[in-house]
């Protein structure tokens, strides 16, 4: 009986040790992990805007052009980059106001889908001024952006194909 209960503590031993090995060997496992997720490229908020930037401008020229489709994917792109903000900055206190746009870009939605022109614009005026306030509000006031005159994207046709 004795030798049993000796037994079966010394087995209960062993599978301590091999729990505490495992146990570091999985703290290790995280530890070199998280190491490497704070190593990891995220773009910064400067990197999203000049992509609403471009966007911005794109989605200008496709609306006035009356490219109804270029328009609503630039809408999207701006969506998009709505929601990557809201994502990966979220620990930036601006993130918290970047809805701001979001009323803004749903009537230019709405004006897209009824291929509105006097409404694309007037809904395009009110985004770029939305943009300003929120610039001001967090004291970036001096990154004025305007509604654009022309494109510096050559390379693209804004007119419709078809
Ligand atoms: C959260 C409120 C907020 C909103 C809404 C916002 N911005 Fe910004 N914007 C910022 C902040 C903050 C910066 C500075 C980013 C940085 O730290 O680099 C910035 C920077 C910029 C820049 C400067 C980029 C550069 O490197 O020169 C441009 C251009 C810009 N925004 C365009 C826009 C446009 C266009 C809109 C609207 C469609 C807009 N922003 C809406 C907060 C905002």
């Amino acid at each position: 009986m004795r030798q049993i209960i000796f037994m079966l503590f010394t087995f209960g031993l062993f599978s301590c040790n091999q729990q505490t090995d495992n146990t570091k060997i999985l703290q290790n496992r995280i530890d070199s992990l998280e190491i490497k997720l704070a190593d990891t490229y995220k773009p910064g908020f400067g990197d999203f805007m000049s992509s609403i930037q471009a966007h911005h401008l794109k989605l200008w020229f496709a609306g006035k052009n009356e490219n109804w489709k270029l328009a609503d994917f630039e809408v999207h792109e701006l969506m998009e980059a709505v929601e990557d903000i809201q994502k990966y900055q979220a620990g930036r206190k601006e993130s918290e106001m970047i809805g701001i746009i979001i009323p803004p870009l749903d009537s230019i939605s709405k004006a897209i889908k009824q291929r509105n022109s006097v409404l694309f614009e007037s809904s395009y005026t009110l985004l770029t001024n939305t943009c300003n306030q929120c610039h001001s509000e967090v004291d970036f006031e001096f990154n004025v952006v305007k509604i654009p005159d022309s494109s510096p994207f050559s390379n693209q046709e804004f007119k419709p194909i078809n």
